[in-house]
């Protein structure tokens, strides 16, 4: 079973790497890959279920897709993308469901979307055996104050970054990952904390990287700046679909092979 601690020991060493997965079919395949990380986004708001950001997605909405995940996954660690304001209100029901996704769904981590306000809840959870994940930069949750806008671009909010990832450290998190920042603040953080940094659009010197699945093989409509898309699944899948509606159109399919005949069935019109 990985442990958190697994993964610590890779920084610095190898490149960690983390992709999101949000059902068992593709966290198996993803998985199997020997990905070290599957994340069960919140992102699944754009990424799967249609909505225009993240803000929609409930917690039962992720309880289930962490579940399916779990399953999914043999050795990955996987962890469970705490949706908007299932934390950070109050103290007792934060605690309660991000407990429910090791509890009941089978995640091994969560991850908290982090700031001032999610200094003394990261303790609390890391002291409750919840490992926690801390998120700094572009946080998708607030996009109604940011937009989805390179962040930290100026000394002040820099610092702050450094400060907060700091006491997320001191807090407990067992990795942080860091959003749509300049490279080198990211690196500078990475220089300034001991747990591993996780970037998306924050440059090549974290200690590992992450991506949402659908971006990385080819199936979002559109993808941010900083994703990179390694497949066309989307062009596969409408191939084969396609295919399918000229089998059935054309009557190549189903053929024989996919049909049973029973002869005292003959005469019953
Ligand atoms: O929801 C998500 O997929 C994320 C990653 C992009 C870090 O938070
Ligand atoms: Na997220």
């Amino acid at each position: 079973m990985p442990t958190v601690r697994d993964l610590q020991a890779m920084a610095g060493e190898e490149p960690i790497t983390m992709l999101t997965a949000y059902d068992a079919v593709t966290a198996s395949i993803v998985d199997d890959t020997g990905v070290d990380v599957i994340l069960v986004g919140d992102s699944m708001g754009n990424a799967v279920l249609g909505h225009d950001d993240t803000l929609p997605v409930t917690l039962d909405e992720m309880a289930s897709r962490v579940g399916a995940v779990a399953r999914g996954a043999d050795d990955a660690l996987v962890v469970a993308d705490m949706p908007f304001l299932s934390f950070g209100a109050n103290e007792s029901e934060s605690i309660q469901n991000c407990g429910r996704m090791l509890k009941e769904e089978g995640a091994n981590a969560v991850k908290l979307e982090s700031g001032p306000h999610t200094v003394e809840l990261t303790e609390r959870l890391t002291e409750l055996g919840i490992p926690t994940m801390a998120h700094l930069g572009l946080t998708p949750q607030s996009v109604n104050q940011t937009g989805y806008t390179r962040q930290a671009t100026g000394r002040e909010e820099a610092e702050e970054i450094l400060e907060l990832a700091r006491e997320h450290e001191a807090a407990g998190a067992f990795a942080l990952v860091l959003e749509h920042i300049p490279a080198n603040l990211a690196a500078q953080v990475t220089e300034a904390v001991d747990i591993p940094t996780i970037g998306i659009g924050a440059g090549g010197d974290c200690d590992g990287q992450v991506l949402v699945f659908t971006d990385v093989v080819g199936l979002s409509e559109s993808s941010p700046p900083f994703a990179e898309q390694f497949g066309d699944v989307r062009g596969e899948v409408a191939d084969a679909v396609d295919e399918y509606i000229d089998a059935v159109e054309s009557g190549e399919f189903p053929a024989e092979s996919h049909s049973h005949t029973e002869g005292e069935l003959d005469d019953l019109y």
